[in-house]
């Protein structure tokens, strides 16, 4: 049970308003999470994150100047970068530092929005990869009893800090440090599976974790970006069946085992060719998760505006060398494509936009996927009643 703590009324109305902004943002906000929001603080979870200045991030420190402006931050339905390359904003100095955000707090929408389709309740057992800050898992709290809460994350320090904070609240659910693509077998079986980071396809120890009749609710995101939601239930012959929900969602990456190091290499010589698809056109997420299932799994996306406005899209595959770089004509559509290397990157892509097309361009809650030990499906059923598969 969450124990009283003493509130300071700006805190209160702070999250107040939160909720009235995203019961007005067009989220299905039924009551019992209205209620989670307005009764789990966000500010004792996020002390200082990182505010983004150009290419770089500055700490933003409760304790900086204006605290008002600081509050209505934290309180903004907006994500909190909280770590950048393994650097939490709580332990960097006060100037900027440059690299890819490790972990942050999830916009409260798109929290809300997870948690509605995980349909927690009292004494549902949820398990949450990606504890971050500690905030979404007191929400969980909140929602099913802290007893029935696991959440593990991949880094000691977060997990740490998380651990302490959601104590502070009196809040003392199961937190663990590791590698979430294994589950927490110990804690196993879970009425619903929840990630806060982003997965190329479902991990099998999430499916073997969850109960039968039991959800997980997955941000599904490849290396050419474009991230979605799946929603899946294990049905009762192990397999799972479900949907990619309509809200887009851009979760950074489960990151397990070693890292490889990212950049694309510059080839030593390139071919020319003219394309009619803009270098732009993987920006559409929808798209891009399409393409994502015509493209090998290893090819990986870069893009950039150049000074005088170009898109820039940069594909190479590091097995074989393979390498393309896509840039918009400047007058008109389509774009120069320079490719080296034993495979045309941008083909599959090409061929992925004709496909979607021919389909009409079909959104992307009508996508289904299923998932079992023969692989992961996802499906889309056109007017004529035409199934069409791909491999996830
Ligand atoms: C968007 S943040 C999570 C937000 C969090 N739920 C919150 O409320 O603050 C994503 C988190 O996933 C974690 N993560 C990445 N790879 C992981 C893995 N293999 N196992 C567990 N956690 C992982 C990161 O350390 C990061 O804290």
């Amino acid at each position: 049970m969450t124990q009283p703590v003493e509130e300071n009324p700006q805190h209160i109305e702070a999250r107040v308003r939160l909720v009235r902004r995203m019961d007005q943002g067009g989220v299905v906000l039924p009551s019992s999470l209205a209620e989670a929001f307005l009764n789990t603080p966000r500010h004792p979870f996020v002390p200082v994150f990182y505010r983004r200045e150009a290419d770089t991030f500055v700490p933003w420190r409760s304790t900086n100047g204006d605290a008002s402006a600081w509050l209505s931050q934290v309180y903004a339905d907006d994500s909190l970068i909280t770590e950048v390359d393994g650097l939490h904003a709580e332990d960097a100095g006060p100037g900027a530092v440059t690299g890819a955000p490790t972990s942050s707090s999830t916009a409260p929408s798109l929290m809300a929005d997870m948690l509605d389709a995980l349909d927690v309740r009292e004494g549902t057992r949820v398990l949450e990869v990606g504890t971050g800050t500690g905030y979404n898992a007191a929400l969980l709290c909140y929602l099913a009893g802290a007893e029935n809460v696991t959440t593990v994350d991949r880094s000691a320090g977060l997990t740490s800090t998380a651990r302490s904070r959601l104590n502070a609240l009196g809040l003392r659910p199961h937190i663990a440090f590791g590698d979430g693509q294994k589950g927490l077998p110990a804690r196993a079986p879970f009425d619903r599976i929840i990630a806060t980071c982003s997965v190329r396809r479902v991990p099998p120890a999430w499916f073997d974790q969850c109960a039968t009749g039991g959800l997980m609710v997955v941000p599904l995101k490849g290396t050419l970006a474009g991230g979605m939601l799946a929603r899946l239930k294990k049905l009762p012959d192990g397999t799972a069946a479900g949907h990619i929900l309509h809200t887009p969602a851009a979760f950074m990456p489960l990151l397990s085992g070693e890292q490889s190091p990212s950049g694309a290499p510059e080839p030593a010589s390139r071919e020319k060719r003219g394309s009619t698809l803009s270098a732009g056109v993987l920006d559409d997420w929808t798209f891009s998760f399409f393409a994502q299932l015509h493209m090998d799994p290893c090819t990986v996306r870069e893009f950039c505006r150049e000074k005088d406005g170009t898109h820039v899209t940069t594909l190479f595959d590091g097995r074989d060398g393979s390498f393309a770089r896509v840039a918009d004509t400047p007058d008109g559509p389509g774009a120069q494509v320079q490719v080296s290397g034993p495979r045309d990157l941008w083909a599959p892509v090409e061929r992925a936009h004709e496909t979607w097309l021919a389909l009409n361009r079909p959104r992307r809650e009508w996508f289904t996927i299923t998932a079992g030990p023969d692989g992961q499906t996802v499906a889309y059923t056109d007017p004529g009643s035409a199934v069409h598969r791909w491999a996830l």
